[in-house]
């Protein structure tokens, strides 16, 4: 059964519009679309196919088994993949041609075997911690994985296909930590040289510094939040500003409506009492949805064409709206919880800003019950 009262509806046109608007301002860098997160819960492989075809030239993903996926949906481009722990099936990486991160030595020999026991070279791309301490390798043990990385090229098993780091203050353009991980960066592409590997792909920037720091577009750039069309960057700029168009738009079809009286309490623990007789309107998506429950009382929607919000706490399946006195608004009325902000409908960055949180954890989050609808996707979209 497909039928479902509420929908996220995906613009592929406003996908392909942010991957050429993204090549625009990294002129000089291929693009990256990090799809991982299932594209940002906008739809993992529709939305690869599309990026691709609007001009992105390679794919990046946390989890191996999120690039395993693009595979067998026939996804052919370049993959990089960088999240697993000791005992992954890299023989699978390895055979499908995928790209892997190497943070560690344990991560370099077992990919070795990978490669030997599969009799398939391992791409890799060394990653350096240039100031994040999340992922990467220190800079301190950097000269020794690349020794042994270079020992690993000259068996024939392992290519050096790329270094790359990641930016943790690129959204605050100002404040000093971006320009001392890029020169960081640049002693450890110049410390992989010196152990006689040449990586052809230098990658440091993602949304926020495409926007924030030229200097770190180098070979490739690594957009998430930006493909999607949301703003990296919202103390700064909009997504307008930015030249972005936000891509999914959550709705839900009101399931029912009644009229009450003024002093009526709502939703679980009454935090909200209404101020005048009014119409309310129940809508079938809850934080079981991905709707922050943060946002009780706060949500914003777009309903009967006004904007109004979440009355009262957020339940697992299910928000009421106070629609005010005189709504016309009946059963069946779909409301706009986010959209591309151009129609007066919220957008996911209101909804981050109601809910004490940033737009990646709106749309990331949103649950699998809720449809995805794709709609301008074009036929020639490939993998
Ligand atoms: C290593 C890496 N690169 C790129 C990205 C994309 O980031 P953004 O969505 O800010 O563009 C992420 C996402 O967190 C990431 O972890």
């Amino acid at each position: 059964m497909t039928y479902h009262p509420a929908r996220a509806v995906i613009d592929h046109a406003a996908i392909r519009h942010n991957v050429t608007r993204l090549r625009e301002v990294a002129p000089a860098a291929d693009v990256m679309a990090v799809v991982k997160a299932d594209a940002y819960g906008h739809g993992l492989v529709p939305v690869a196919r599309t990026a691709l075809a609007a001009g992105a030239t390679w794919l990046g993903v946390a989890q191996l088994g999120e690039a395993l996926a693009l595979r067998a949906a026939g996804v052919q481009a370049p993959l990089l993949t960088w999240l697993y722990s000791p005992g992954a099936p890299l023989g699978e990486a390895v055979e499908a041609g995928l790209d892997v991160s190497v943070s560690a030595p344990w991560a370099l020999a077992e990919l070795a075997e990978a490669a030997r026991r599969t009799g398939t070279p391992a791409r890799v791309h060394l990653k350096v911690d240039t100031g994040m301490s999340r992922g990467g390798v220190t800079p301190a043990d950097l000269p020794a994985l690349a020794r042994a990385a270079a020992a690993l090229v000259a068996e024939g098993v392992v290519d050096v296909v790329g270094v790359w780091s990641h930016l943790a203050r690129a959204d605050e353009p100002d404040e000093g930590t971006t320009g001392v991980q890029l020169a960081r960066f640049h002693d450890a592409v110049r410390a992989v040289e010196g152990a006689g590997l040449a990586p052809r792909l230098r990658h440091l920037a993602a949304s926020s510094a495409i926007f924030t720091a030229p200097a770190t577009h180098l070979d490739l750039v690594r957009p998430g939040l930006a493909l999607y069309g949301l703003s990296p960057i919202p103390d700064l700029a909009d997504a307008a500003t930015l030249g972005l168009r936000p891509a999914m738009r959550l709705e839900a079809d009101a399931i029912l409506v009644k009229d009450v009286d003024t002093a009526t309490p709502v939703s679980y623990g009454h935090t909200y009492v209404t101020d005048a007789a009014t119409r309310l309107a129940v809508l079938p998506v809850g934080y079981g949805d991905g709707i922050p429950r943060h946002a009780s009382n706060r949500g914003p929607v777009l309903l009967g064409g006004r904007r109004v919000r979440v009355a009262g706490r957020v339940c697992m399946d299910q928000v009421v709206v106070d629609l005010g006195p005189g709504s016309d608004v009946a059963a069946g009325t779909t409301a706009v919880l986010f959209g591309d902000g151009t129609d007066g409908a919220p957008t996911a960055q209101d909804w981050a800003d109601a809910a004490g949180t940033i737009s990646y954890e709106i749309v990331s989050r949103l649950g699998d019950r809720v449809p995805r609808v794709h709609v301008n996707v074009r036929e020639d979209a490939d993998g």
